[in-house]
């Protein structure tokens, strides 16, 4: 969603402006714009669409500021457009803002601001931030940070935001409630972000703003303040990350890159977990009497995060025999769960930072349950506010459809129903040993697929045009479907839908006629005579049938079209097999369409707004 940099130097700051806005451009965007103090005054430029139209439009100014701040707005109060995008600006121009997040009592604070003679200029709700800084300015001029702190008592709701003013050169305050900030020293700057891939080039040493936080930064040094404006001492964190991981590293696309990465995810996820022949999460943050106890899981999440749920939900049950329920965040936290202290939830989001998972997990403690987090983002609030915490292990993920963080859950998961089952005493520690092994096979198997997608490429030509496709499996299968529909409908806006293939008959055969796309997850199982049964159903209808099959399944080859083999494994690690051919699948047809694969229209990385 939306991104925010910001920098103050000794050098014109315009160039570092925008290639900070590129960096965050994989979270998703619409518009972007610039505020750069100029000649005691604020140069604001907006563009919709890229950044690059936007550096284009800067490189026909002659802007030598060295003080500003920039923005990547994912439209939510207001359509995309010039006007909206931000920085938005104080009636006389003097004060300029950038905000992440929503701001839930805009209209109310807008119609008083407006009562007393501001003039607002867009639709936006971030822009009663500008009017509320004007109006707390004039009462402590020369204090942009005091001003920045006043104004947000009167916000209720979300914010990262960073603020320049005409009349203090070099200076950039910023704060953050419930949206990350990040504040960092270069050689001979001071950055802030929304997102520490936006500094890496600059410093590895930041501050994560916690809630109530504000910086003032200059070119010299940065300080920090508490909510009451004391000045405070930060925690630093340091970034280890390489810089190459922003980078495509070779590969045309994010995507391709991070589905590529996919064998290590497995084996970094799982470096370290067998300890003496025993599984061990020591994240885990609870103690074995408290797992044992534990008689229901939720897992809470939403997107890709909730397809991987929907695995777990299979495996915890088969393994630890404890029932189960999947529920997308958003639905969860408004339907009154039933919750006890002997329920664990399992929060699952690769950013650790979407609103209603987090929503979710604060309703859930105050409801007595154990919250059991499993994420991406070291450090971030998924993980600060669970009780335990799983890292996925799968380092940043840039494109924004998830795949190598969506295999990095559910590796993280079949670990956490193993260890339920160990703990349950439902599996004995031999078959957990080599249910674990066979789980770091997979990495190698994954490797196999990587190295011919021949078959993948011909199914993807063959379905291309289609304007519709359906995605079946049966058992596990089928919770690999529905996550194989969503990469599609994601990255080439082909229309898809995931269906447990028994429920065909009930509805669905109705769309099937010549040559329509039934992707089938076809792999081994003990329902795989069943699902045969189905797809001969759709065969007979004229389907086109594309099936991800076992290695060595001849049979196959008679119903389906184009059969995509992967290895065989066990029916409970399909999900890890027959999800990489999937993703390859949905972006080739993606690419063939002539889609982006890394920035899909209207969706975001990161959803920080409810
Ligand atoms: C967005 C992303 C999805 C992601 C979902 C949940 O919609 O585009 O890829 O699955 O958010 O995000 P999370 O970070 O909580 O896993």
């Amino acid at each position: 969603m939306c991104g925010i940099v910001g920098c103050t130097g000794s050098m014109p700051v315009k160039k570092v402006l925008v290639e900070g806005l590129k960096r965050l451009e994989y979270r998703g965007y619409d518009s972007a714009g610039v505020a750069i103090q100029q000649d005691g005054a604020l140069e604001v430029v907006h563009r919709v669409g890229k950044v690059a139209g936007l550096e284009s439009e800067l490189a026909c100014r002659d802007l030598r500021g060295t003080c500003g701040i920039g923005h990547t707005r994912w439209a939510t109060h207001g359509r995309p457009s010039t006007v909206n995008a931000h920085p938005h600006a104080s009636c006389d121009g003097r004060i300029a803002v950038v905000h992440n997040g929503i701001i839930e009592n805009f209209a109310e604070l807008r119609e008083q601001l407006q009562a007393r003679g501001h003039v607002f200029a867009s639709e936006t709700d971030t822009e009663v931030l500008a009017h509320l800084l004007e109006e707390a300015y004039a009462e402590c001029p020369g204090d942009l940070l005091t001003a920045l702190r006043r104004a947000l008592q009167h916000v209720i709701g979300a914010y990262g935001v960073a603020a320049v003013c005409a009349d203090e050169p070099g200076v950039i305050a910023c704060a953050r409630k419930d949206s990350p900030i990040v504040v960092g020293r270069g050689k001979d700057a001071s950055y802030v972000a929304s997102d520490i891939i936006a500094l890496i080039d600059a410093t590895r040493d930041v501050v994560v703003l916690e809630d109530g936080q504000l910086a003032r930064l200059t070119p010299e040094s940065i300080t920090y303040f508490d909510e009451r404006g004391r000045e405070i001492e930060p925690e630093i964190t340091h970034v280890d990350w390489d810089v190459d991981l922003a980078e495509k590293g070779g590969y045309p696309d994010f995507m391709l890159k991070e589905i590529h990465e996919q064998p290590r995810v497995v084996r970094d996820t799982l470096a370290g977990r067998m300890v003496g022949g025993e599984l061990s999460i020591d994240e885990l943050g609870l103690s074995y009497e408290e797992l044992n106890l534990i008689d229901r899981v939720y897992v809470i999440a939403c997107g890709t995060s909730y397809h991987a749920g929907l695995i777990a939900k299979n495996l915890i049950e088969r393994w630890a025999r404890i029932p189960t329920e999947v529920e997308v965040a958003s639905e969860f936290r408004y339907r009154n769960p039933i919750i006890t202290p002997s329920t664990l939830v399992v929060a699952v989001s690769q950013s650790g930072e979407t609103a209603d998972t987090l929503a979710a997990i604060r309703d859930a403690r105050i409801r007595g349950a154990k919250v059991f987090g499993i994420t991406n983002v070291v450090g971030s609030p998924v993980a600060r506010e669970s009780d335990g915490v799983i890292y996925t292990k799968a380092n940043k993920e840039i494109a924004v459809a998830s795949t190598k963080s969506f295999l990095g859950q559910v590796v993280s998961l079949t670990l956490l129903a193993l260890l339920l089952a160990q703990t349950k005493g439902r599996l004995t520690t031999a078959q957990v040993r080599l249910l674990f092994r066979e789980l770091g096979d997979t990495a190698e198997q994954i490797e196999r697929i990587l190295h011919d997608t021949e078959a993948i490429d011909e199914a993807a030509y063959a379905c291309k045009d289609a304007a519709s496709a359906l995605f079946v499996g049966r058992g596990i299968g089928s919770a690999i479907c529905y996550e194989g529909a969503l990469k599609l409908k994601e990255i080439s806006y082909l229309h898809a839908e995931a269906y447990a293939a028994g429920e065909m008959k009930h509805g669905p055969i109705a769309l099937i006629d010549d040559g329509f796309p039934v992707i089938a997850v076809a792999t081994e199982s003990p329902v795989y005579d069943k699902l045969v049964s189905n797809l001969k159903e759709c065969e007979a209808r004229g389907a086109l049938i594309v099936a991800i099959a076992t290695e060595g399944d001849e049979e196959i080859k008679k119903i389906a079209r184009h059969v995509i083999y992967v290895p065989k494994v066990r029916d409970c690690f399909t999900p890890i097999t027959a999800s990489v051919p999937l993703q390859l699948f949905a972006r080739a047809i993606a690419l063939l369409r002539g889609c982006d694969v890394d920035q899909p229209r209207n969706l975001a990385k990161s959803v920080t707004v409810e």
